[in-house]
């Protein structure tokens, strides 16, 4: 069932984005060489919390971090630990936060440092595949559109989609309906409604789709060892252009100022 938001939920949705958004900054600005994984969900713990927020993936089916730290190889779902980065890493950051009863979710992959040129390429053509699908996001289209722009923009790059982890409904919980895959699934084309809030997440891999979970039960790593990238937005479907809800200017500055 998917969960249509009214002017109301909004007005409460719109400072849960905009915290999301403005914690996945500063994480990113946080990100250097030396620094560990675990310092960095130390960090965010910290901003998370002087909004006033909570982590949205704490606890979710037992997730053990604040936010999701994803190295290199690693699609998503990376857990803090003692590993240092290293200047050329590229790093996923997957940031979502409850605040005001509604979920703000964003994700984007940063390096560390600098990286090298094929890096940086992927991490381009992935924030690129976001917009490609936030531009597909409106009334009347249906999910596969979406679905549809993002693959076609990622393969067309030579680059290739992850199957088994997909955007999603987002509101009051994390996950709510439809799923927004980041290929084209005929079981995902619910038509898009003004109202509908979902995240749209490409993970895309420099090689293979395939992937695997590591023996922590949680870390989403490419089956070939290729590198990985992630962009992710909270977006309102409405009457006419798609609003990104954690597009980082949108931030107010009473939140901002401290
Ligand atoms: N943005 C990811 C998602 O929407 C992060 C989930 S992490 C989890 O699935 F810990 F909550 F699973
Ligand atoms: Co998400």
């Amino acid at each position: 069932m998917i969960i249509l938001k009214n002017e109301r939920d909004l007005e409460a949705m719109r400072p849960a984005c905009a915290v999301a958004s403005l914690v996945l900054s500063e994480v990113a600005a946080f990100i250097q060489p030396g620094v560990t994984t675990r310092q960095v969900d130390e960090f965010a713990a910290s901003r998370i919390k002087h909004y006033g927020a909570r982590s949205a993936f704490l606890g979710y089916r037992k997730y053990p971090c604040q936010i999701c730290i994803s190295v290199n190889d690693q699609v998503v779902h990376g857990l803090a630990n003692e590993r240092q980065l290293r200047f050329g890493d590229i790093v996923s950051l997957d940031v979502g936060v409850y605040y005001g009863g509604y979920v703000g979710d964003n994700a984007r992959t940063v390096a560390v440092g600098g990286c090298g040129v094929e890096a940086q390429r992927l991490m381009d053509v992935t924030e690129r595949a976001l917009y490609e699908g936030i531009a597909a996001a409106t009334p009347g289209n249906r999910v596969t559109d979406i679905s549809r722009a993002i693959q076609t923009y990622v393969e067309g790059n030579g680059f290739s989609v992850v199957r088994e982890f997909v955007g999603h409904g987002v509101g009051r919980s994390v996950h709510e309906d439809p799923q927004v895959p980041n290929f084209v699934d005929p079981k995902s084309n619910q038509k898009l409604r003004p109202g509908m809030t979902i995240a749209i997440e490409p993970m895309v891999n420099s090689g293979r789709a395939h992937v695997k979970i590591l023996n922590d039960g949680w870390t989403v790593v490419t089956q070939d060892g290729s590198l990985s990238a992630h962009f992710e937005h909270t977006v309102l479907i409405t009457e006419g252009e798609p609003e990104i809800l954690t597009w980082p200017e949108r931030v107010p500055s009473s939140l901002k100022a401290s």
